[in-house]
C-alpha cells in the first residue's frame, strides 16, 4: 500500500479525495494549516495530519518524510504558483515517486485568465523537474454555481453571459473520483487527463435541472457580456477572480468547453455524473429557508 500526501485537503477537491481514499482502505496523509477543520470530519485514526503551510518550508520538506504519491492542489490566488512549486521541489528531493496535479482545461502559460497561466507555469515546472506526474484538467465546474445559489433561491433567476453555448461541466465528485483513482493506480499513466461531465448542456438545461430537483420554476437569463461586467467587477471579487470569471464565460461563449471527453470513466471505471445528480445533491442550496412561524399569542386557560 503507498502512503499518499495530500495538499489542500480542507478544500472542495481535496477533502473530497481523502474521503475517496479513506474509503479505499488507504490511510492518507493530510497537509493542513488547521488540524481543527478536520476535527468534525475524520476520527479514529482513518487519517495523518501534517501541520504546515505552503509558506513554510521545513513543514513541506517534513511532510514529505517516507510518501510515495501525491495529489497537489492549492486556492487559486497569486501565490499559487510559489506554493506548488514548493511541494514540486520538496517532493523531488524526497524521491517522490508520482505527483497528480489538479490544473484546468485551457492551462496555458501566458493566458490572459489568471488561473489557467498559474496552472501553466506549474505544468512546465513540473515537466522540467522530470518527476513522473500526471496533470488533472477539468473543465468548469458545476460546483461553480453554489456560489450563486442564495442569488437563484431568492429571485428564481439564474444569470450568467453564456450566449447560449454548451459546455461538459464537471461535477467536483468526479474531479475528486478520478484524482484518487489516479493516485492510487498501479499503471502507468498518461501524462494528462480532461475531466468533463456526461454531456454538453446549456445553462438553460443546467437551470431546469435545478428547477426539476427543487420543484421550483428557475428562470436561465442569458446575459450579454456587458451586461454581465458589472456584475462581476461590484461582486466585491478580487480583481483576479472577477477577470478569471469573465474570462471563463467568453471561453464558454467560444465553445471551449463543449467538448465531452472520456477522462474520468478512463480513470474511475464509470460514466461521468449527469447535471441531474448533481443538482439533486445540491437542490437544498436553490432553495430559500422558509420565513420563520410569526410569535403566537399566548393563551391562558383557566
Ligand atoms: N472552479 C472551476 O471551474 C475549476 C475548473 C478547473 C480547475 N479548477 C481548479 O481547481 C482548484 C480548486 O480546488 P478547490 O476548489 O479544492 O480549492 P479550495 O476549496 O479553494 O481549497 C484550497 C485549499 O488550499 C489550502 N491552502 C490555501 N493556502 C494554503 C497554504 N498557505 N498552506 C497550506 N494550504 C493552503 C486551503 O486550506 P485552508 O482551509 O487552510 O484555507 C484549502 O484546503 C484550483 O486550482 C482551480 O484552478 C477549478
Amino acid at each position: 500500500m503507498c502512503t499518499v500526501l495530500i495538499t489542500g485537503a480542507t478544500g472542495n477537491v481535496g477533502s473530497r479525495v481523502a474521503a475517496d481514499l479513506v474509503a479505499a482502505g488507504v490511510r492518507p496523509r493530510l497537509f493542513v494549516r488547521d488540524a481543527t477543520r478536520l476535527m468534525h470530519r475524520w476520527q479514529g485514526g482513518s487519517v495523518e495530519v501534517a501541520l504546515g503551510d505552503f509558506d513554510d518550508e521545513e513543514s513541506v520538506e517534513a511532510a514529505m518524510r517516507g510518501i510515495d504519491r501525491i495529489f497537489l492542489t492549492s486556492a487559486d490566488g497569486p501565490d499559487k504558483v510559489a506554493h506548488e512549486c514548493a511541494v514540486i521541489a520538496a517532493a523531488k528531493r524526497a524521491g517522490v515517486g508520482r505527483i497528480v496535479k489538479l490544473s484546468a482545461m485551457h492551462a496555458r502559460t501566458g493566458s490572459p485568465l489568471p488561473a489557467f497561466d498559474w496552472h501553466g507555469r506549474i505544468e512546465a515546472v513540473l515537466a522540467d523537474s522530470g518527476m513522473p506526474h500526471v496533470l488533472l484538467r477539468p473543465a468548469f465546474f458545476l460546483d461553480n454555481l453554489l456560489m450563486v445559489a442564495p442569488g437563484v433561491a431568492a429571485t428564481g433567476h439564474l444569470a450568467a453571459p453564456t450566449g447560449g453555448a454548451r459546455a461538459a461541466m464537471v461535477d467536483v465528485r468526479d474531479v475528486a473520483a478520478s484524482a484518487a483513482s489516479a493516485v492510487l493506480a498501479n499503471q502507468v499513466l498518461r501524462d494528462s487527463y480532461d475531466l468533463t461531465g456526461p454531456e454538453s448542456v446549456t445553462f438553460a438545461q443546467v437551470a431546469d435541472a435545478i428547477a426539476t430537483a427543487t420543484k421550483q420554476t428557475i428562470v436561465f437569463d442569458d446575459l450579454t457580456p456587458e451586461e454581465a461586467a458589472p456584475r462581476f467587477a461590484g461582486a466585491g471579487l478580487p480583481s483576479w477572480l472577477g477577470t478569471q470569471l469573465s474570462g471563463a464565460f467568453g471561453v464558454m461563449r467560444d465553445g471551449g468547453f463543449d467538448a465531452v471527453s472520456d477522462g474520468v470513466r478512463e480513470l474511475t471505471g464509470r460514466r461521468a455524473r449527469a447535471v441531474s445528480s448533481w443538482a439533486r445533491v445540491h437542490a437544498a442550496a436553490f432553495v430559500s429557508e422558509p420565513a420563520p412561524a410569526p410569535p403566537q399569542p399566548s393563551v391562558r386557560l383557566g
